[in-house]
């Protein structure tokens, strides 16, 4: 998401944990079938359709789907995010066909009874080069070195620094004024998950029962951006690649929970 102001941190009790367990299997399950469809002649909108058929069996409502956040200019038109090389996060499903080599993050939310999960992979469809699998490679890294950090009496300045040590070893950037969020009875909520060590960052505390998406975003290229002309998509100006990785994560007494695994 797009950064924003952090309040209140809302605690689940372990039944809400549960449901948003329910809501992340089925945002797991989705992105799986999505993964297996994204190969080379695919068309973006293909894809949209697979998730929305996931949605419906599971009974579950889709997190995407006529979200209309104040910076958004019309409400977001389907239930994935699909971004591909250049497009870093928010792009719309489209009449694009997917192209040997293709880097796609694939984006996906879903709400069980109003509890939401939130998830993204990034896939190469087809054939990839060694310079597209480190990039994927150290966006995974970067994410799961977040999570490992989101435990009971951290900040959220130590999970931003556990992603930026990552993204820094590998030498990619990060997609500035974005991160991840909290997550709950809405998609984003409060507090705003930075993927670089803030200002701000070490003054909110995690604690046992505090859900968080963790989303680290890293650009092969230079960090300047700008939005697309249909409102939604992050495009990379220098238009290098970019990968995208999110999990929804709980923060438990017993370690960081992936709600949002297979
Ligand atoms: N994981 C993305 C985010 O947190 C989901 C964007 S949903 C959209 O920003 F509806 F805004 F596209
Ligand atoms: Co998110």
């Amino acid at each position: 998401m797009a950064s924003t102001s952090t309040a209140e941190h809302p605690v689940r009790s372990a039944a809400e944990l549960e449901t948003m367990r329910e809501s992340g299997r089925v945002v797991a399950l989705a992105l799986q079938a999505v993964k297996a469809a994204a190969v080379p002649g695919v068309k973006l909108r293909d894809l949209d359709d697979i998730a929305r058929t996931a949605l419906h069996e599971a009974g579950a409502e889709s997190s995407f789907f006529g979200y209309a956040p104040a910076w958004a200019p019309t409400p977001y038109k389907g239930v994935l995010c699909l971004s591909p090389n250049e497009v870093v996060v928010h792009g719309p499903p489209t009449g694009r066909k997917l192209a040997d080599g293709d880097v796609l993050s694939i984006d996906f939310g879903a709400a069980v009874d109003g509890w939401h999960g939130d998830a993204a992979i990034t896939v190469i469809a087809g054939t990839s080069t060694e310079e597209d699998r480190r990039l994927v490679a150290a966006t995974e890294e970067a994410l799961a070195a977040g999570i490992a950090a989101a435990v009971p009496g951290a900040t959220l300045l130590d999970v931003a620094t556990a992603i930026d040590a990552v993204a820094k070893r590998h030498g990619f950037a990060h997609l500035p004024d974005h991160g991840g969020h909290g997550i709950g009875r809405a998609m984003h909520e409060a507090p705003f998950v930075p993927n670089q060590p803030l200002a701000g960052a070490r003054d909110v505390r995690l604690e046992a029962g505090h859900t968080i998406a963790i989303e680290p975003m890293l650009l092969a290229g230079s960090p300047e951006y700008r939005t697309a002309r249909d409102g939604w998509s992050v495009v990379t100006r220098d238009r290098r690649r970019a990968a995208h990785a999110e999990h929804t994560v709980a923060v438990t007494d017993d370690g960081p929970v992936v709600l949002t695994a297979p």
